[in-house]
C-alpha cells in the first residue's frame, strides 16, 4: 500500500523535525499497512528550496535508517509543488522532484480562494503537454471547491487526477473539507488517498477515518483502484486512464 503524499523527511519542511520522528512515523506507517511512502516535501517559492542534490541524499538517508530499524517501508522521492506559473521550468532543471521519478506531479494551489486562479489550466496544460500528469494535493481543503464541485469536475475533465487526505473525512480540516470529501467520494472524484502526516499525530484516528472512506464509497471496483490499482500505475509510471465523475 503506497502513501500519496507524505512529509516525512527529518529538517526539510514543517513536516517530521528529526529522524527519531521520522523513524516513528515510518514504524507507525508499516503497522498499518504501507509498504510505500512519497516523500512529498513542500517546494514554495521562495521558501523551501532545497538542492535536489541534498534532498535525494536525505531520502537515501531515511531508506537507511528504516533497514537498519527492520522498518518495510521504501521512501520515493517527489515534492508537494505550491503552484508557480513555471512548473516544468522547475522539473526539467531538477528543481523539484515528480512522484517517484515519475510522469505524476503533486501540486498543491492556495487553500483561500473561491475561484479557480485563472492560470491554473494554463499551467496545466503545458505540463500535460511535455508528457506530465497533474495531481492536485488535497482539493477538498481548497474554497474554491467549497464553492462548487463542478470546479473539481473541470479539472478532473482536463486530464488532472485527484489526492485527498484520508483524515478529512473525520474533520481534521474543519467542516467544508468534511462535506467536500464525502461529495468528492460519492461522485467518484478521487483518485489517490494520502495521509499528509507531518508527524505520528496524523495516524491515531486512521483506521476510523478509513472506515468512513470505505463506506462512503460506491463499489468495491472503485475503493481497489484508489487503494491499490491507481498507486501502483503511478509506480510503475504508466498512464491512469480518465474516468468521468458521475454527477
Ligand atoms: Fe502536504
Amino acid at each position: 500500500m503506497l502513501d500519496m503524499h507524505c512529509h516525512i523527511i527529518p529538517e526539510t519542511d514543517d513536516g517530521a523535525k528529526d529522524m527519531n520522528i521520522t523513524l516513528k512515523m515510518g514504524k507507525k506507517a508499516s503497522q498499518l499497512g504501507y509498504d510505500c511512502i512519497l516523500a512529498t516535501s513542500h517546494y514554495i517559492i521562495p521558501n523551501n528550496q532545497l538542492e535536489n542534490k541534498e534532498y535525494l541524499e536525505r531520502i537515501r538517508k531515511v531508506n537507511k535508517e528504516f533497514e537498519k530499524n527492520d522498518i518495510n517501508v521504501t521512501v520515493y522521492p517527489g515534492n508537494e509543488i505550491f503552484f508557480t506559473n513555471d512548473i516544468l521550468g522547475l522539473i526539467t532543471s531538477k528543481k523539484v522532484c515528480t512522484l517517484a521519478n515519475s510522469r505524476y506531479v503533486l501540486i498543491e494551489l492556495p487553500l483561500y480562494t473561491r475561484v479557480v486562479p485563472f492560470n491554473v489550466f494554463e499551467e496545466f496544460n503545458k505540463l500535460q503537454d511535455a508528457g506530465y500528469v497533474p495531481v492536485l494535493a488535497h482539493p477538498e481543503r481548497y474554497d474554491f471547491v467549497t464553492e462548487s464541485i463542478s470546479n473539481i469536475y473541470q479539472l478532473i475533465e482536463s486530464g488532472v487526477l485527484m489526492q485527498v487526505n484520508i483524515a478529512s473525512i473525520t474533520g481534521k480540516y474543519g467542516s467544508n473539507a468534511k462535506r467536500n470529501v464525502i461529495r468528492m467520494l460519492k461522485y467518484n472524484m478521487v483518485h489517490f488517498l494520502g495521509t499528509d502526516a507531518h508527524s505520528v499525530s496524523v495516524y491515531s484516528d486512521y483506521k476510523r477515518a478509513m472506515k468512513k472512506i470505505k463506506a462512503n464509497i460506491k463499489s468495491e471496483e472503485i475503493y481497489n483502484n484508489i487503494m491499490y490499482g491507481n498507486p501502483s500505475m503511478l509506480l510503475k509510471d504508466l498512464p491512469i486512464p480518465i474516468i468521468y465523475p458521475d454527477m
